[in-house]
């Protein structure tokens, strides 16, 4: 038992460095976009007060009642792995005071979450998200601006998605539209999974996104919450809708979407990919104009949204990986110790000047280190044995063609140059 090797917990992975190139691609992509409409990066903590999520998220919620990681601190302090970053968010925009500003405070982040949940394709414990924050306006026209963002974004990586919307209310109609459904689930209770069963006492909403075959036909019959909104969140809606199509953006309305947090109000939605499998939801985020009051704030709306960076990894297009991986510009082929050196001397001088150069330190032999230059895919080889050390003059080859050229130290420069103007790739994702 000792000496067994000790594997990541279930839940969570390394991002190895094939991979991780293309999370930077997508990094980058998304400062380019997101400052673009002029959102800024905030950093708040992983851990923070276990209070914070109970209250911001909902002690009701999935989130916050199965899935937080909490623990007593060695202070005896409650504290939680974050399992989302709204609330972190909109903590950080009180104890700062961001919103004083009198504009629209709009906040991006990148970083991991942590929900113990059950384990499957698609889903991990230890996640990651992109996410934006916009605070400060109650205006429809933020939902818009944020939404036509992202979509902006997804199609630059060449992302197809399907937008769905939907209002769920405020604080005035949704109370009473929670005591209709509740009855209407006491007559069909008997029909429901145990869970809707549960639900249908502690949060009848979270019946309606309910996946389970048997629950379909019943929640097919429930009352729709678009029906029984109050003016105000009615018009909000309609507006949201105006402002989407003014943009030319399409969408469709699902009045079953009710998100599993609980500080949405109004308006509500979700960003699917059909190439995600079951766990199609790309995007999740709404409104939460009510929710730095209940986190002892003053009243600063919101609105904003979390994607899976994990899920959007998974999706890419092959175009777009290929832009991601970044092969070495140079490998430089080395036989013998004074070779060696001089190799490493090259290296420095064309490294400094911005070209990435692979050598092989073990020292192999020609065709081995010229083996290693094909699965690196690197550009080109330079060859330096003991003939060309003497004569100063060395061997290019470009390995796309297999043409060789002598080049001295000085032409190998120019000629690095000349290959760089040619072939630079567009590195633009965005
Ligand atoms: P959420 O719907 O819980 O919303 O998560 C948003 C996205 O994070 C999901 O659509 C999914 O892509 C990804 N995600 C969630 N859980 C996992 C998991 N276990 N594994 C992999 N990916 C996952 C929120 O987190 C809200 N804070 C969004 C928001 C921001 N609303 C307003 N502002």
């Amino acid at each position: 038992m000792e000496n067994e090797i000790i594997t990541a917990l279930p839940g969570t992975r390394d991002l190895l460095p094939e991979e991780i190139s293309l999370w930077h691609l997508v990094e980058e992509a998304t400062r380019k976009t997101f400052a673009c409409y002029g959102f800024h990066e905030i950093r708040t903590p992983l851990l923070e007060a276990a209070e914070l999520f109970a209250r911001g998220i909902g002690g009701e919620t999935d989130i916050v009642g199965k899935e937080m990681y909490t623990f007593m601190d060695q202070s005896g302090r409650l504290v939680s792995l974050r399992p989302e970053a709204t609330a972190s968010v909109v903590r950080a925009c009180i104890q700062h005071s961001m919103h004083r500003g009198g504009e629209v405070t709009r906040l991006y982040y990148i970083g991991p979450m942590f929900r113990h949940e059950k384990k499957q394709k698609g889903r991990w414990r230890q996640f990651y998200q992109i996410g934006a924050e916009a605070l400060g306006s109650d205006h429809p026209a933020v939902e818009a601006e944020v939404i036509e963002m992202i979509l902006f974004f997804l199609e630059s990586l060449g992302v197809r998605s399907r937008l769905v919307i939907n209002s769920v209310g405020d604080g005035l109609c949704r109370p009473g539209y929670v005591l209709l459904l509740r009855e209407s689930l006491q007559q069909h209770r008997a029909g429901l999974c145990p869970d809707c069963q549960r639900r249908a006492d502690t949060n009848p909403l979270r019946v309606l996104d309910c996946k389970v075959e048997s629950c379909q036909p019943i929640i097919a019959g429930l009352p729709k919450i678009s029906d029984h909104l109050c003016e105000d969140c009615h018009r909000h809606f309609a507006d949201v809708q105006d402002l989407l199509q003014e943009a030319g953006i399409p969408f469709a309305i699902e009045p079953r979407l009710v998100r599993g947090l609980d500080y949405y109000v109004k308006t509500a939605f979700e960003i699917l990919s059909g190439d995600l499998g079951a766990q199609n939801a790309l995007v999740g985020g709404g409104r939460y104009d009510g929710l730095a009051e209940t986190l002892g704030g003053p009243r600063i709306p919101g609105f904003g949204f979390a994607m899976g960076l994990d899920r959007l990894v998974m999706i890419l297009p092959e175009e777009i990986r290929a832009r991601a991986r970044r092969p070495p510009d140079l490998v430089l082929a080395h036989m013998g110790e004074a070779a060696l050196r001089k190799a490493l001397a090259l290296a420095r001088e064309l490294r400094h000047l911005g070209y990435s150069c692979h050598l092989d330190l073990r020292g192999g032999s020609l065709k081995s280190q010229m083996r290693q230059a094909n699965r690196l895919a690197a550009s080109h080889v330079l060859i330096i044995g003991e003939d060309e050390l003497a004569r100063g003059r060395f061997l290019i080859k470009r390995m796309a063609d297999s043409t060789q050229r002598e080049v001295t130290r000085e032409e190998l420069f120019a000629y690095m140059h000349a290959e760089r103007v040619t072939h630079e790739p567009d590195t633009g994702a965005a």
